[in-house]
């Protein structure tokens, strides 16, 4: 690599710290004008495009080359995810929930996301839909200017606010920033067409909503009505059975795709117990 690509890799790994969006808005006149700055730029791009996001987070085991035990629950949860959206109609459309917070609704969105996309072929759009306590973004280390409150709220195109995270072919679509209230925005109609645009642009897409807990807000609620279907996650010793109950009631009009038992310890410590060592 030439010394000059080396400084460019530096500087698109620093940038990558402050992605914005992976839209071509940041062209310069000048370079409509003079085809020398703008092959540079296109090479610029082209390096920019490929240089993925550092992923540290402890917990985000997928985004690691290692073939742990935590990243094969994620491969399985990803296979019977494309087993079970893959009929007739295929169901790329799906939403992360849980009943109360804290139980891994984003850790678990972002894992398959992330296994989804480092499978060939699958190219994956994560939105992050907790307008409330955005996270995915945090859990990225990334600090995004603008992302889906400004898309409802603003009309900005979504592809302002995409950004590629260079992690196999995961595209992120973060919130932007907090609102107080965003049952209005999540039930709107531009909502529900944004959902559409997202679900129909890439037909063989899966598009991954993480969103704030279901008993205690709407949201969650809302989105059920205009996703394909929900992954619903409960974390052990975390949400009492009785809510649990009274959360997937409330759901059960719309498509529930199954649950993900997450932190599980007691499932471990029986394992452990019947297979020893194993
Ligand atoms: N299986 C797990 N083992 C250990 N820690 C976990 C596990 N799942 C999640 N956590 C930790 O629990 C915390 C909450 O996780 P996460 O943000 O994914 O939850 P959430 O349901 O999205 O929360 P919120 O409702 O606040 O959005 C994080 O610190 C995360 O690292
Ligand atoms: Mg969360």
């Amino acid at each position: 690599m030439s010394r000059i690509e080396e400084a460019l890799k530096k500087a698109a790994e620093q940038r990558g710290r402050n992605r914005t969006s992976s839209s071509e808005s940041e062209v310069p006149d000048v370079e409509q004008q003079v085809p020398q700055v703008r092959t540079l730029k296109q090479r610029v791009n082209a390096l920019l495009d490929v240089v993925p996001l550092k992923i540290n987070h402890l917990m985000l085991a997928t985004a690691r080359d290692e073939k742990t035990a935590v990243v094969e629950e994620y491969n399985k949860l990803r296979s019977s995810l494309i087993a079970l959206t893959s009929g007739d109609t295929f169901l790329n459309c799906v939403m992360v929930t849980s009943t109360v917070s804290e139980e891994g609704k984003t850790m678990t969105a972002l894992n398959l996301a992330i296994s989804l996309a480092k499978e060939h072929d699958h190219t994956v759009l994560l939105v992050d839909t907790d307008l409330r306590r955005p996270s995915i973004h945090k859990y990225l280390d990334i600090k995004p200017e603008v992302g889906l409150v400004h898309c409802l709220r603003d009309n900005l195109p979504i592809d302002k606010a995409l950004i590629k995270t260079g992690v196999g072919k995961l595209v992120v679509l973060p919130a932007g920033e907090a609102v107080k209230d965003p049952v209005d925005l999540l039930s709107s109609n531009r909502m529900k067409a944004i959902v559409k645009e997202l679900k129909e642009r890439y037909p063989e897409r899966y598009v991954i909503f993480d969103t704030p807990p279901a008993l205690p807000f709407a949201d969650a609620g809302v989105l059920a009505g205009i996703v394909d279907t929900t992954l619903f996650v409960v974390r052990e010793g975390r949400a009492k059975l009785e809510d649990v109950v009274e959360t997937l009631e409330e759901l059960k009009h719309h498509h529930l795709l199954g649950v993900v038992y997450n932190d599980a310890h007691s499932f471990v410590n029986r394992q452990s117990y019947y297979y020893g060592n194993y």
